[in-house]
């Protein structure tokens, strides 16, 4: 059987948008599939392999600890898992870290939180526990997760939804004043909606949201799962905005392509956990959190957020440039740093054109072609990605109009 036969005969079919292109191998920004063809790889697992596929640190690092430890559970400490923790304790704020194994594993741990924080307000469980979220947004597959994303094609045919949950208008302060009341222990909304298309909130919007929650004792809690660890060319995407929320998720980049999550929680509220009060199994194995450890020595190492600060410009300008010569395919740019958004009005077909053209980039909701290069991506893979962007938009342009 070939790998696409496999699939078919013994993988459970639940992705949307799968494409049967088999891909064995993988160097920085470019990918190689089973038939040998080269691709520039924009997707990097969906904004996860910041540093790229392969970096020789990080595998250096993973082999050495591999080879030395890889998972001892949370029965006992390790220090990696001690030293990562300050790390990104050090660039939120003072609070403390949980480490699990996924961005809904994340969410779902500021769910409790905030269900934790709502019982100790209240001085007794069921009373204050809902959380205000917001319309498009998208947390995660998880009973907890997905029923923070008010979306039809998430929620369909797993009803009833945990409840407690409510939702205002992204970007929409006064939907958010209607909702916040007595009975809300927590907001919870993406920086920039990432899987919705990349919407960035406004600084308006996020400052108004932290002034609003301080006011009613709700915590302000952040996803930053895909659009934080860098991506934006600030470490957490909350930087852009001059506020910092009382809790974050974070996931995707975090190890570099090795399946870790982790949410922080800001003084006093981590201490609501108590001991037996959450675990997991795989949470901050030495393993995963020398992946972590790797991915951070990388981006001090190389500057990266200074490289995405710089050579982000020249991708959203190349863009633009794109809108203005092909208007009747492409409408718009979204996002910040190396998050973006190409707004296409038939995004699917443009994917796929670009797919063969030797370009990956993944779709998006609302038009979105999501270009999410690794945060070491330079100049020349930049340019050679709006080449190829270039190339396939004048042939689509060309079939349109013949
Ligand atoms: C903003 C956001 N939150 C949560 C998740 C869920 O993360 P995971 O797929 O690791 O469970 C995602 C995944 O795309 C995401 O983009």
């Amino acid at each position: 059987m070939n790998t696409k036969e496999l699939y078919e005969s013994y993988v459970i079919d639940s992705y949307g948008g799968r494409t049967h292109l088999a891909l064995a191998r993988g160097v920085g920004t470019r990918v190689w599939d089973e038939a040998g063809r080269s691709y520039l790889d924009f997707v990097q697992g969906i904004a996860t392999n910041i540093i790229g596929h392969c970096h020789p640190l990080w595998v250096q690092r993973v082999s050495e600890q591999a080879a030395k430890l890889t998972h001892v559970s949370n029965l006992f400490d390790n220090a990696l898992q001690g030293e990562l923790a300050r790390k990104l304790v050090e660039k939120a704020g003072p609070g403390k870290i949980f480490f699990c194994n996924s961005g809904a594993e994340a969410n779902e741990g500021l769910i409790k939180l905030a269900r934790l924080h709502g019982a100790s307000l209240a001085g007794k469980e069921g009373v204050r526990y809902k959380v205000v979220g917001a319309q498009n947004a998208f947390h995660g597959r998880t009973f907890g997760s997905m029923s923070a994303t008010p979306q039809e094609k998430i929620q369909k045919g797993f009803r009833p939804m945990l409840e407690g949950f409510a939702f205002g208008e992204f970007n929409n302060l006064a939907s958010f004043e209607k909702l916040v009341d007595d009975s809300t222990a927590a907001v919870l909304v993406e920086v920039i909606q990432g899987e919705s298309g990349i919407t960035p909130a406004t600084v308006e919007f996020l400052q108004g949201l932290r002034k609003l929650c301080t006011e009613r004792g709700a915590l302000l809690m952040t996803d930053e799962i895909q659009c934080g660890y860098g991506r934006t060319g600030k470490f957490y995407a909350f930087e852009n905005y001059g506020i910092v929320p009382d809790a974050l998720s974070m996931a995707k980049g975090i190890a570099g392509g090795f399946p870790m999550g982790a949410f922080w929680a800001a003084k006093p509220y981590c201490d609501l956990f108590h001991p037996g009060s959450h675990g997991t199994t795989f949470g901050g194995t030495p393993l995963a959190c020398a992946a972590a450890l790797a991915v951070l020595e990388v981006m001090e190492k190389e500057d990266l957020l200074t490289n995405v600060q710089k050579v982000s410009e020249v991708l959203h300008a190349g863009l633009r440039d794109l809108c203005a010569k092909y208007p009747e395919l492409v409408v718009g740019v979204r996002g910040k740093g190396f998050h973006v958004a190409l707004v296409a009005k038939d995004n699917l077909a443009l994917v796929t054109a670009l797919r063969a053209s030797g370009l990956l980039a993944a779709p998006g909701g609302n038009g979105a072609v999501r270009l999410l290069p690794p945060l070491n991506a330079s100049v020349g893979e930049i340019t050679e990605a709006l080449d190829i962007m270039g190339r396939t938009l004048s042939s689509m342009q060309g079939a349109c109009r013949k």
